[in-house]
């Protein structure tokens, strides 16, 4: 006989209500177990949608994530461990450049990641852009390549907090993603459970991000760097803006090529910036005394990377290929780039073929957008603004049919949100 019924603990959270850690540990291994029903689960994570959790029941919530599956154990490296996580933006290939980067400091970088849904972009995409690359590495070869090379940038292994993949799914069916305390577990579970010591939680916010407003990215902010460092994570949160695409490429093989820009001392400014600005938290955090920006111009960065493609079998020096098809988008009017909406590049990205709509279905590697001007920029009519890619006419013509409004043109420069906003620790 059970101490707890299911319809209990969703009456408890609807009427306002806290769990118990008993209630919370029995709910979330009975829905493991397949004897809370999917309905059961929704209706409860609707009544957290709605009421929250208190700091105790997030924590214990967050636990029982952890619990339901293996921990990483990354002691015993001969350098600290920092790891990034981004909340999601357009043309964010940050990692790219970044995991090397901090390594060529002196830190282990294990950057478990994942493949894009919808409007954004995976990293795990993005690297597959190169013939040959090996997304899948056992837990021995993960520890092996960071004492080798310093980073590995490999698939999160099925086994890290498992319960969030079925969470997640009924999340995304049940109108439930959009909450504080579930979008924090989920995110920090995964984290915690990879074995990091220390962690930069890069939180975007605006047109093309899934938090809107600063106040919401705050407060996602505060709670997941609460829950990093209870669990004895370092952690630092950065508030960014993801108003406009970062950099000027969206799509995967054109985000590594831009990448690999950066990391030979070119490349958009606002890349190298964030880049440099996540990086100084990372070594912060685990106690390096490097400016990255010295590891970035000298080019040891680059040369970590090329270790890095190659210790997973791709060709760091391989010329990507562009895409059949190419298009440019000419400016209507003469004037100043308003606004470059980021989320109506990253949809023309991914109906252009770069991203999917289902976790199965595969991704073009040529496919994407450049962005040839930036919010600000004087332009005149008929002047490129965009150049579009894609693999076939079908997949040009849904891409043409979506850009049309991602660039406004106004008579004023207008004023331009900062990139790196705010910094939250606890
Ligand atoms: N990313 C995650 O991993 N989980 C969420 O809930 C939202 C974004």
């Amino acid at each position: 006989m059970n101490e707890f019924s299911a319809v209990d603990v969703i009456t408890t959270k609807r009427d306002g209500g806290h769990l118990s850690e008993a209630a919370i540990s029995w709910v979330l291994g009975a829905y493991a177990r397949g004897e809370v029903a999917d309905e059961q689960m929704s209706s409860l994570l609707m009544a957290v949608f709605f009421n929250g959790m208190l700091p105790g029941e997030l924590r214990c919530w967050t636990d029982q994530m952890i619990a339901s599956g293996e921990r990483l154990s990354l002691s015993g490296l001969s350098r600290p461990t920092v790891d990034k996580h981004s909340t999601g933006g357009v043309g964010d290939k940050i990692s790219l450049i970044l995991a090397p980067l901090v390594a060529a400091c002196g830190a282990a970088v294990p950057q478990l990641s994942g493949r894009g849904l919808g409007h954004t972009g995976g990293t795990l995409d993005k690297l597959e852009a190169i013939p040959g690359w090996r997304a899948l590495l056992t837990n021995d070869q993960i520890r092996e390549q960071l004492e080798s090379v310093g980073a590995v940038i490999c698939a999160a292994g099925q086994g890290l907090a498992p319960i969030d993949r079925k969470l997640y799914a009924l999340r995304d069916v049940t109108g439930t993603v959009e909450s504080i305390p579930l979008i924090s577990s989920s995110i920090m579970s995964k984290k915690i459970a990879e074995g990091t010591d220390a962690l930069v939680l890069d939180v975007k916010v605006g047109r093309g991000a899934f938090i809107k407003t600063v106040e919401r990215a705050r407060e996602l902010a505060s709670t997941m760097v609460s829950l990093g460092t209870d669990h004895g994570v370092a952690t630092i949160a950065q508030l960014t803006s993801m108003n406009a695409p970062l950099g000027r490429a969206v799509g995967n093989a054109l985000e590594v090529t831009e990448s690999v820009d950066v990391l030979r001392g070119g490349g958009p400014g606002d890349v190298r910036e964030l880049t440099l600005g996540l990086a100084r938290i990372m070594v912060e955090l685990v106690g390096i005394d490097v400016d990255p920006a010295e590891r970035l111009d000298d080019g040891s960065a680059f040369d970590v990377y090329r270790r890095m493609i190659r210790a997973q079998g791709g060709d760091p020096d391989v010329v990507l290929g562009l895409a059949s098809q190419r298009e440019e988008v000419l400016a209507p009017r003469g004037g100043f780039v308003a606004s470059v909406d980021a989320l109506c590049v990253g949809v023309t990205a991914w109906r252009l073929g770069a991203g999917r709509a289902r976790q199965e279905d595969p991704v073009s590697a040529a496919a994407g957008v450049l962005c040839l001007v930036r919010e600000g920029d004087r332009v005149e009519a008929g002047q490129p603004l965009f150049e579009l890619h894609a693999d076939d006419e079908e997949h040009m013509a849904r891409g043409r049919a979506m850009i049309g409004s991602a660039a406004t043109i106004g008579d004023d420069r207008g004023a331009i949100v900062p990139l790196l906003m705010e910094r939250i620790e606890k």
